[in-house]
């Protein structure tokens, strides 16, 4: 299992629905190729957290990063992993009010110091990550 998560800049302002169709496009996808992982849109700024084999993330990033929807595409996280996050998410869409309303203050900062490229450090990402898995799962069941 390979895990890699990066930011990058819309290219144009997103209304929801966009947004939703985006998110059920790419779930879509990645359900045939058995990628996992979560998006998220934040005045301007994507984060997207993929998980699956590593070739096929590889070459999944590779194409989302040639997207002209957005720009400035930027790893801040890969790992080799035994066991996915995500295990049944076929990149679920969270928007940064929906976060901030269930995670609170703290991790809501923490997320958005991430989304403005502020945190690089590898175990800080995942810690972040980590902590709001583990809230969105205990709010959502599916
Ligand atoms: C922020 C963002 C995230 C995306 N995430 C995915 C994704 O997880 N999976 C996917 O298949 N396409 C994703 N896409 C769409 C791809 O860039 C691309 O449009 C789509 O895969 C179709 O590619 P094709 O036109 O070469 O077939 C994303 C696009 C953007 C702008």
């Amino acid at each position: 299992m390979f895990q890699l998560a990066y930011t990058s800049k819309a290219n144009q302002a997103f209304l929801l629905d966009e947004l939703t169709e985006l998110s059920n496009d790419a779930g879509m996808r990645n359900r045939k190729i058995d990628v996992t992982g979560m998006l998220v849109h934040h005045d301007g700024t994507f984060f997207q957290f993929l998980e699956g084999n590593e070739l096929v993330i590889k070459a999944l990033y590779k194409r989302i990063s040639q997207d002209s929807r957005h720009t400035n595409c930027k790893i801040i996280y890969t790992q080799e992993s035994n066991t996915r996050m995500f295990s049944n998410w076929f990149t679920r869409y969270l928007s940064f009010e929906y976060i901030r309303e269930i995670t609170g203050e703290e991790l809501s900062e923490d997320f958005e110091e991430l989304l403005a490229g502020k945190i690089e450090n590898k175990d800080e990402v995942m810690r972040i990550v980590n902590k709001l898995t583990s809230i969105v799962s205990s709010h959502h069941s599916d």
